[in-house]
């Protein structure tokens, strides 16, 4: 629909930029830090890009007061960033690293001081090495047990002054990267075991919200979910149903349990016919089905085109680009269920992601009528080579008109009626990402490093920053003509 005025966003818009521990921090055995499964992983060799890691990411441990700084500079609103498991508790149990959780004391307070209204995901994929040693982290119902202790410190501890908080970011990514596609820690390819350790992610995930609500009642809670909408490529039926398929296998698997606590049906009737449906025991549908969320996060990147698999000769898995050599990445599917195909429509990314501010629209509106819940997009964002110009400069206009395109359909969103809470861009400085090095750029502010070395890790706000700054002062697009 098009609107004749657009609704202004709300006077209260969490105009905000997230960030992960493990990308950022550094500092990874510092002051009583525990390892990370990421700790372990990115040093068995082949598993990154140019095996490189976060042992000193861009120093934000060190660093945070001249980050915030700078965000304070921007007139930043809110600042999504997550708590490292392996800091406060560096067995992932047992005893507590009081200088762990100083730390982030520090930082709330810092944030708060610059009136910058503090976002904190609780888990952002760096489980507990200890963990994973012991029971296997999310493939044992012991976790439960441990991430309510482990979440409730945090509760307690920052609840007086963290109001917003994200519980599991991106379930959907870390459970499928981890164990379907064998890219993440702990590198497994085995559906059955994957579909298990999501039911009890899930189980971990419903036991901390009800915990929240009584440790932090006047607070609001909800996951980040990776949400990419599912297109048909046309018009043919087969491609209807294929991204149908899409959008319940990959997208309300998650959400419907996020918020009705129930399993779609088709998807769950074909996991159980291919054996692959998770086991439930006795009481974990009624602890999902009482646990429901204040908000969705949403992280938006992209959305994905799909059309008919067949069962018998279909396409299977493919490897990402994780070079930034555009035109690497090949189509993907599940046989019988749906591929991926090129959208005709939408140009990419250099890492073949497509660019599609209206998906950012058609996700906010689905996630807003499906589930009746405002939404907080927790990250939104594009990866891009940047070039450090003579004189500390960054001329980053790419990453202004890709954010302006979605903020312009978040908008658009506002006025067909969704209720959007806030905006976090990823990222607020560059940082580690996960499987591509320091070369695939997401920040507004340039962090002098690279995979050869952290050289100075000197900050340089880009063109991008001022753009953004300009934004959050107006509430909203400026014309930058
Ligand atoms: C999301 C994650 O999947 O996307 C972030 O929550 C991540 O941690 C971001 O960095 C971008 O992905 P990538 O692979 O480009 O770093």
């Amino acid at each position: 629909m098009e609107h004749k005025k657009l609704t202004p966003f709300p006077k209260d818009f969490l105009w905000g930029s997230a960030s992960a521990a493990y990308q950022i921090e550094g500092a990874w055995d510092q002051d009583g830090k525990g390892p990370s499964v990421w700790d372990v992983y990115t040093k068995l060799e082949g598993t990154t890009y140019k095996d490189t890691n976060g042992d000193v990411a861009v120093d934000h441990y060190n660093r945070y007061k001249e980050d915030v700084a700078l965000m304070a500079e921007m007139g930043l609103k809110a600042y999504r960033f997550s708590i490292a498991w392996s800091r406060i508790l560096p067995e992932g149990r047992g005893e507590v690293n009081e200088a762990g959780l100083q730390f982030y004391d520090d930082l709330i307070d810092e944030l708060i001081k610059h009136d910058i209204t503090p976002l904190v995901t609780v888990y952002h994929w760096d489980v507990p090495q200890a963990l994973m040693d012991a029971y296997g982290a999310w493939e044992s119902r012991e976790i439960i047990d441990d991430f309510d202790t482990y979440c409730s410190i945090l509760f307690e501890r920052y609840g007086d002054r963290v109001k917003y908080w994200i519980t599991l970011n991106e379930q959907n990514i870390f459970v499928g990267l981890g164990y379907r596609d064998a890219i993440h820690p702990p590198g497994v390819k085995d559906l059955k075991r994957m579909y298990q350790a999501n039911h009890i992610a899930n189980l971990a995930n419903a036991r901390v919200i009800q915990s929240f609500r009584k440790l932090v009642p006047d607070g609001k809670v909800g996951p980040s979910f990776a949400y990419g909408p599912a297109y048909p490529f046309d018009s043919n039926p087969d491609n209807v149903i294929a991204a149908e398929n899409a959008e319940e296998m990959n997208s309300h698997w998650w959400m419907d349990i996020y918020v009705w606590g129930t399993y779609p049906k088709s998807a769950w009737n074909y996991l159980e016919k291919n054996g692959l449906a998770p086991i439930i025991e006795a009481g974990d549908m009624d602890l999902l089905a009482n646990a429901k969320p204040d908000f969705m996060g949403l992280n938006y990147y992209q959305t994905g085109t799909f059309e008919h698999n067949p069962l018998e000769g279909g396409v299977g898995a493919a490897k990402m680009n994780t070079s930034g050599k555009k035109g690497t990445s090949k189509d993907s599917g599940l046989p019988g269920v749906y591929k991926t195909v090129k959208n005709p429509y939408l140009e990419t990314t250099d890492w073949d992601w497509t660019i599609d501010p209206k998906g950012l629209r058609i996700a906010l509106r689905r996630i807003a009528n499906r589930y009746q819940l405002p939404v907080l997009i927790t990250e939104n964002g594009l990866g891009a080579f940047d070039t450090l110009e003579e004189g500390d400069v960054v001329n980053d206009d790419y990453r202004i008109d890709f954010l302006e395109s979605h903020v312009k359909e978040i908008q658009n969103a506002i006025s067909d009626g969704v209720e959007v809470m806030g905006y976090c861009t990823w990222s607020y400085t560059d940082l580690l990402s996960w499987l591509n090095g320091y070369q695939k750029r997401y920040g507004f502010v340039y962090v002098n490093r690279d995979e050869d070395g952290p050289k100075d890790l000197r900050r340089i706000k880009k063109k991008s920053f001022y753009w953004y700054k300009d934004v959050i002062e107006a509430n909203g697009l400026v014309d930058r003509n």
